[in-house]
């Protein structure tokens, strides 16, 4: 089963990404953290992907492409996959299509979280992500255990380079523009259900798995598979 989810910076995708991932069996596919693994090993595309990534700007599509189609080829990916931010274009999306197609898959749902824009900026501002696993936490909205190390592995958490307000309010910016249009290539095949981003994690992945699980609709676009 493959879904997106989809959504501003900061609208909680990594969040429930994590329990969505257990519930399902299927791996996580974020391209941010592709990007940032591939900045931390220095590699070619890393170095080219990291100015895009400080500057809050997205990075070009063929190389984004590139790491995707790299991904789907590993075999863990085969029962599924549960994309986080990818697709983030209109070009992405139709070459996504056309990938999934070729390997005899498809795009089963993709959920719209919808979070105000000021709400996004705050959540932002306080991240702090564990740079072993990926797992953001936030002082108040959704505090470690204990201070300032990650739950699951103990790792000092830190602050994302882009959550600085300038660049967070920059992503914002590129998410209205070039990534908003991605919602209406995927509304024309009735794979759109928009989720209340607001309110706690937990109603938030309740309302997640509830959009998934609706074969009937329920007000949303009716699912294909
Ligand atoms: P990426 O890493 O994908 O960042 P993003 O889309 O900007 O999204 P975020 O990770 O910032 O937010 P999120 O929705 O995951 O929120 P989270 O769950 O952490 O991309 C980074 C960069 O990589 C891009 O700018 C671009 O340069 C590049 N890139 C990536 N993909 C690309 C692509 N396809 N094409 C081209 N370039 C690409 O939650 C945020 C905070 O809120 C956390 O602190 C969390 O604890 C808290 N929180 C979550 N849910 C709730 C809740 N319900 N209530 C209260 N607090 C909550
Ligand atoms: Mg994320």
């Amino acid at each position: 089963m493959n879904l997106t989810l989809f959504g501003p910076p900061g609208s909680g995708k990594g969040t429930q990404a994590r329990f969505l991932t257990q519930h399902y069996g299927i791996p996580q596919v974020s391209t941010g953290d592709l990007f940032r693994a591939e900045i931390k090993q220095d590699t070619a595309i890393g170095r080219t992907a990291k100015d895009y990534l400080d500057r809050g700007d997205l990075v070009p599509d063929d190389m984004t492409l590139e790491l995707v189609q790299r991904r789907l080829l590993k075999p863990d990916t085969w029962r599924g996959v549960l994309f986080d931010g990818f697709p983030r274009t209109v070009p992405q999306a139709e070459e996504l299509d056309r990938m999934l197609a070729s390997m005899g898959r498809h795009m089963k749902r993709v959920i719209f979280l919808q979070v105000p824009s000021e709400m996004l900026v705050n959540r932002l501002a306080g991240r702090l992500t564990c740079p072993k696993d990926g797992r953001t936490y936030h002082p108040q909205l959704n505090p470690p255990k204990k201070d300032m190390v990650c739950d699951v592995d103990g790792t000092p958490l830190i602050m994302r380079e882009d959550d600085r307000p300038e660049t967070a309010r920059r992503r914002i910016g590129v998410y209205l523009e070039q990534t908003l249009p991605v919602l209406a290539h995927y509304r024309q095949q009735h794979l759109v259900a928009d989720v209340d981003g607001t309110g706690t994690i937990d109603e938030v992945r309740t309302r997640i798995l509830r959009a998934i699980e609706d074969r009937r609709g329920d007000g949303h676009d009716q699912p294909q598979d």
